[in-house]
């Protein structure tokens, strides 16, 4: 296996169970919502994986990638934006390679199913342990919304997102694990519940970036929803942007390059980015003796250089297919379709397992 990504826990006993003795055909499904330009964590702690996937798969694996457009209204959202947002966000998956030949690219919200199968879930879904998701406590920390039925269940329509497509693989960053958990809960209740073999328990696949940090608060992840543009590098940002970004950095009073993210955060993260960025992303970040005397500004210009390195070809394949709306809306289409086939033969599984087959 490649070593771009790394799976967060051994195989689990039911991939030793007789029906998978022979290689297990891959389903890869992961998703993102169009909630405003995607940014290097995204890319980094995500979505290189979602493009190495696609590179490293075998003919029979099947890839499936999504803009969660149903996730995006669990926040209050501007419909004109919206709609911009979403084409937005397929334009970047495919200026960062995304083969809508290969992979299944499609807009959540164009197929309905996602919805019913998430109510199906939701019957089944205990209270307690959507009351426990760190996502959606740290959502009404920011005191930017109220509580709302939709985002209390963001999890459950995120575990039928997967479910769907019967994943067996789910690329994402490390806030997701706890959704993932949940995922793997729900499919093992249905099967039980129902005495069915119907949904495989979908591993996560994290990069080893895991997660990238604000620019301005190294204790808080890199966001879309930061009010602070200078917390984030978006993927369509220009060389200029980016490097002002990261000159303004926040570090701290020392100006050794270490790796220490427990005590040199900022420091840190920016190391994190710099590999990433430059090299295969599974190299040691560790590795600073290089950096030994280096000064802080140099340092900063480097990791500059190597974002923008890695930032431009996408940014400028970004505003070609952007501007290609005919493009985009084929791509949707199609992707929406191929999606549709699958999701309905599952949907259609599943109702008849819980007695609520057409009659
Ligand atoms: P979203 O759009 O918030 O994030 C998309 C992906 O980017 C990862 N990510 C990060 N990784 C590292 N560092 C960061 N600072 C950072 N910020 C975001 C996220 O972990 C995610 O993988 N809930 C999903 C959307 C979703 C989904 C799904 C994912 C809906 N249904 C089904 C997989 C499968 C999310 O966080 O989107």
């Amino acid at each position: 296996m490649h070593r771009v990504f790394s799976r967060s826990r051994p195989t689990p006993s039911y991939r030793r169970s007789s029906s998978f003795r022979s290689r297990q055909r891959k389903v890869i499904f992961s998703g993102i919502q169009p909630t405003g330009v995607p940014h290097l964590g995204n890319y980094l702690g995500a979505l290189v994986n979602w493009v190495h996937l696609q590179k490293a798969s075998q003919p029979d694996d099947q890839l499936i990638y999504s803009v969660v457009g149903l996730h995006a209204i669990t926040l209050p959202q501007d419909p004109a934006q919206l709609r911009q947002e979403k084409r937005a966000a397929m334009a970047t998956l495919l200026a960062i390679g995304i083969d809508p030949t290969r992979s299944i690219l499609f807009h959540q919200d164009e197929v309905s199913e996602h919805a019913e199968l998430a109510w199906i879930l939701g019957c089944l879904a205990p209270l307690g342990r959507l009351n426990r998701m760190t996502t959606y406590k740290a959502k009404i920390s920011t005191g930017k919304t109220d509580e709302r039925l939709g985002l209390f269940s963001y999890p459950v329509l995120q575990a039928a997102d997967i479910l769907l497509y019967k994943a067996t693989h789910v690329p994402v960053g490390e806030d997701q694990r706890q959704h993932l958990e949940l995922t793997r809960d729900l499919a093992q209740a249905f099967n039980q519940q129902f005495r069915a073999e119907t949904f495989h328990l979908p591993q996560d696949i994290i990069t080893p970036s895991k997660r990238i940090f604000s620019l301005r608060d190294s204790s808080q992840k890199m966001s879309k929803s930061a009010a602070d543009p200078k917390s984030r590098i978006g993927l369509t940002d220009t060389a200029d942007e980016i490097a002002l970004k990261i000159r303004k950095a926040i570090t701290d009073s020392s100006h050794e390059i270490v790796w220490d993210p427990k005590d040199r955060p900022g420091v840190s993260n920016l190391l994190t980015i710099l590999h990433a960025c430059t090299t295969d992303p599974a190299l040691d970040t560790s590795a600073t003796a290089e950096f030994r005397n280096t000064s802080l500004v140099d340092f900063k210009s480097r990791v500059a250089e190597a974002v923008e390195s890695r930032v431009a070809p996408i940014r400028s394949e970004f505003h070609r297919l952007n501007s290609d709306e005919g493009y985009i809306q084929s791509v949707s289409r199609n992707g929406a379709e191929r999606a549709r086939s699958i999701a309905s033969r599952t949907l259609q599984e599943v109702k008849s397992r819980i007695g609520l087959e057409a009659i």
